[in-house]
């Protein structure tokens, strides 16, 4: 997960940023670096590697001075590597730059600068994001309003920042899109800025928390705020408390609010380090999937608990429609006792955010004493899962403290995406450019995400409407089934609301019989290849005086006026969908338990790891 730090003020960036950069280590990165102006002269030191090495590097040949700004990277966009690092500088090298995130366009815009004599130094997409202010530097504009042209242009969901050698007084940040955070940390005639709210908890509790789509211009004696649009927006300070559980959570008032909006991270990076955009090419190293392996594997057995086991149905959806792998989800509990049909070229895949869970590692075990090849993909480093395996897929998301998970079911759901990808490829059941052009879909997905986190105050309302139902029904088909269930399970444990998940077309085999005014129907009927059959669920289920709450595309004139309430969602490539309809009914069953005053991080009766049987 990146990090970013930065620093201006009296006193020596550089131990200021690297002890920030080390409270974000936990999250996980490929490389550092850092730049820092010393009398007007920039400085940078990066390499792949850890932080260790930075300091050593730092520590050999010191850099002293002030504004500073520091990042730790996992790669997207070219290997983990010195020229790959961040910072990158201008071709001038007067302008430095650091980003979390991905740049959607940064094809269009690099041939577009290449196209006017910039030759790149790095593979990375945010390298287009330090050319591009240096354009608009050139044309005479000062270094916020480059900035804020540059930021305008860019596609994506990311957190900026930048600073100029020739305006040292100032370092610009900016929130693109619901991007992970910006916290502005205010000091004494100093200012702080970080991703995270841990890395500056050091040196201040007065913070400003950026929101989507907005800039900050942070000098030593101010801080200013401004929308991407230009407009001056008034900044509204926050005391973070002191206690480090509570700093944790930042702006939020639960875990479970923070992960989700943390999500768009999440997808973020578990994309780094496995997927070369440029290319078009997916890579798994952990997994150890050889070209060997993927041909022999004639089955897939997909084995997990609750919400990861909803994830590993929609991994079947993608791994058969796009591998054509036979592949069937058992739940874990159930897995051994049900002798399932298992030899060497059968793959058993463990989901698991924990890697503890006793039923899922039971699950392996048979897999493995029957012969199978065992996976995992798991979120917590080092779990059980993890060392037991054969090759495992590292969700990257960081610790998911609220019980109710959230982050670590859409990271599995991109993990096994791209798991898909790899053995189509290595099987030869898709050309060249499938490949590529799933590998694209990729890109949109971080955007797509927070563009539907920021509809929060839409699903907010609906919360409200729904806060006092006692029963509730959940539909999809085909690969929205899955999230059906998911929505359903996300109501019940956190807001005790009983509330079932159920594929649509088994509606009118039973449950049909319990909709009326009293319960509601929340029907998932976005854009897919499912959507007619969904409309027609939604008029059965009006039809019978139900209350619909529909999850649908935007501009979906169909079910405009045929739902009671619409949960409405960007548009997004089919197999991808998932990641994004589950968003709003995370938000629906957190509001739901918020408005009801429940203990939504620690759910009555749940724990966060289950381990015993
Ligand atoms: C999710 O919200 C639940 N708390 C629960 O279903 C959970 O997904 C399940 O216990 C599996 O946990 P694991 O991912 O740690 O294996």
């Amino acid at each position: 997960m990146c990090g970013i730090v930065g620093y201006i003020g009296p006193r020596d960036a550089t131990p200021i940023i690297l002890n920030g950069l080390k409270r974000l280590e936990y999250r996980g990165y490929d490389s550092a670096g850092i730049a820092v102006f010393n009398g007007g002269q920039l400085e940078v030191r990066k390499d792949a590697g850890k932080l260790s090495q930075l300091i050593d590097l730092v520590n050999k040949s010191p850099i002293n001075g002030a504004p500073g700004i520091g990042h730790t990277r996992w790669a997207t966009h070219g290997a983990p590597s010195q020229r790959n690092a961040h910072p990158h500088v201008s071709r001038n090298g007067r302008v430095v730059v650091v980003q979390n995130g991905i740049v959607e366009n940064f094809l269009e815009l690099k041939e577009e600068l290449m196209a006017e004599g910039v030759e790149f130094q790095s593979d990375t997409d945010t390298e287009t994001i330090v050319h591009l202010v240096e354009h608009y530097l050139a044309t005479g504009l000062d270094l916020v309003e480059a900035a804020r042209r540059t930021f305008n242009q860019i596609q994506g969901a990311n957190v900026v920042v930048l600073m100029s050698a020739d305006e040292p007084d100032k370092i610009v940040t900016a929130r693109i899109g619901n991007a992970g955070g910006v916290v502005i940390g205010l000091g004494e005639d100093e200012n702080f800025l970080a991703s995270d709210t841990p890395a500056i908890m050091d040196h201040t509790r007065n913070v400003i928390f950026l929101e989507s789509r907005q800039m900050a211009t942070v000098t030593r004696s101010d801080v200013c705020i401004q929308t991407l649009d230009g407009n001056k927006i008034k900044p509204q300070t926050h005391s973070v408390s002191w206690d480090p559980v509570a700093a944790e959570k930042g702006e939020y008032r639960h875990f479970m609010q923070k992960e989700i909006h943390e999500q768009v991270r999440a997808v973020t990076d578990t994309l780094a380090g496995r997927v070369d955009f440029g290319r078009g090419e997916i890579r798994l190293p952990d997994l150890k999937l050889t070209k060997e392996l993927a041909n022999k594997i004639e089955k897939i057995y997909i084995t997990a608990c609750g919400t990861a086991a909803y994830a590993g149905m929609v991994g079947k959806y993608l791994i058969e429609k796009i591998a054509r792998v036979p592949t069937e989800v058992v739940i874990a509990s159930e897995f051994r006792y049900s002798d399932p049909v298992v030899d060497d070229k059968t793959v058993v895949l463990a989901i698991s955010q924990s890697g503890e869970t006793a039923d899922t590692l039971a699950a392996m075990e048979e897999g493995r004493r029957k012969g199978a090849v065992v996976w995992s993909i798991v979120n917590a480093i080092g779990s059980q899962a993890m060392r037991t395996a054969d090759g495992f897929i590292s969700m990257q998301t960081g610790p998911e403290i609220g019980v109710a998970s959230t982050k670590a079911f859409v990271a599995p759901l991109v993990d096994q995406y791209m798991l898909a990808i790899l053995l189509a490829d290595l099987r030869g059941v898709i050309d060249e450019k499938t490949r590529k052009a799933l590998v694209a879909d990729l890109r949109l997905i971080p955007d797509l995400v927070g563009r539907t986190l920021d509809r929060e105050a839409e699903v907010e309302k609906v919360a409200y409407a729904l806060k006092d139902v006692r029963d509730c029904l959940y539909l999809g088909r085909g690969i929205n089934m899955p999230i059906a269930y998911e929505g359903a399970l996300k109501l019940k444990e956190i807001s005790y609301i009983h509330a079932e998940g159920y594929p649509a077309g088994e509606m009118k085999h039973g449950p049909i019989a319990l909709i009326d005014k009293a319960m509601p129907v929340v029907c998932l009927a976005p854009k897919d290849p499912w959507h007619e059959k969904m409309i027609s669920q939604i008029q059965q289920a009006k039809a019978r005086g139900g209350t619909v709450i529909a999850i649908a595309t935007d501009g979906d004139e169909l079910i405009d006026g045929m739902a009671d309430h619409i949960l409405w969602v960007p548009e997004t490539p089919w197999m991808l969908l998932p990641v994004v309809t589950v968003l709003p009914l995370q938000m629906l069953a957190y509001h739901i338990a918020a408005i009801r005053g429940l203990d939504i991080d620690q759910p009555r009766n749940l724990a966060k790891s289950v381990t015993v049987e």
